[in-house]
């Protein structure tokens, strides 16, 4: 049984983890766009980002991601989280509309590290969001699984038996602070293989060799931390 504490710490993880997965999906819609050589100017700047993020997360979830009625705490971190993705999407955009030039290595992935990485900076103490991966299939050395999530990964995700996209959560310590940790598993779709996919070894467009995966493997996990 989860106690009061950590059902809003659910909740907390679950919405941040949600938005990522919006803002990810935004950039995902728009990569066509985003990678056309022939267009400069694309108009795809924080401020239409931000619609469209709210708009997926709307559609996804029935309920607006700064909704009035969210616990403060919760609230202040999606408007922290939501302005580092707009933030993000406003300082690329000289690569996004870079002319001529079709692969700008603006993806999913690395928008979400960027954005990640600024909400960490903000909420110092507070909070953080990470996307990690099984150690065998992490591209960037950032996203090394630490020894909490590498446990969950090895012992939970990639046990037999683990329900498909069940997270697991836990009352721990980070550094020796006390911290509600939450571990949500990622799936490999059929979008994902022209990078992940097979043969393995070769290189992707991003220069990267394949992992060699399949639809429904497991990815990766995005690992919440909030700090008690
Ligand atoms: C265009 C190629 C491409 C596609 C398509 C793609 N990825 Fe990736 N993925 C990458 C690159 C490149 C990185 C490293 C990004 C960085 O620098 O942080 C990455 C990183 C990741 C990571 C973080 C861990 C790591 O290895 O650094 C996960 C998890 C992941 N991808 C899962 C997925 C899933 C799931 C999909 C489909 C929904 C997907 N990717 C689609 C290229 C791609």
């Amino acid at each position: 049984m989860a106690s009061a504490d950590e059902v809003v710490d659910i909740e907390t993880g679950n919405r941040l983890a949600s938005v990522l997965r919006a803002g990810r999906g935004v950039i995902s819609n728009n990569q066509a766009l985003i990678n056309d050589a022939s267009i400069g100017d694309k108009g795809f700047t924080g401020e239409v980002f931000f619609s469209a993020a709210i708009e997926a997360y709307l559609k996804k979830n029935g309920e607006h991601p700064l909704d009035e009625g969210l616990d403060p705490e919760s609230r202040s971190m999606t408007e922290t989280q939501i302005n580092a993705m707009v933030e993000v999407v406003d300082e690329s955009q000289e690569i996004i509309n870079a002319d001529g030039l079709a692969f700008k290595g603006f993806i999913p992935a690395v928008f979400a590290r960027l954005a990640n990485e600024k909400f960490g900076e903000e909420m110092a103490d507070r909070a953080s969001i990470k996307v990690t991966a099984p150690k065998e299939l992490v591209r960037n050395r950032k996203a090394r699984p630490d020894e909490w999530e590498n446990e969950v990964i090895v012992t939970k995700f990639q046990a037999a038996g683990w329900p498909v996209g069940e997270a697991f959560f836990e009352e721990t310590a980070v550094d020796g602070k006390p911290a509600f940790r939450m571990l949500i598993p990622e799936y490999y779709s059929e979008s994902c293989l022209a990078c992940h996919g097979s043969p393995k070894g070769e290189t992707d467009v991003t220069g990267f060799p394949k992992e060699g995966g399949s639809v429904g493997d497991l990815a990766g996990a995005i690992s919440i931390t909030l700090y008690k």
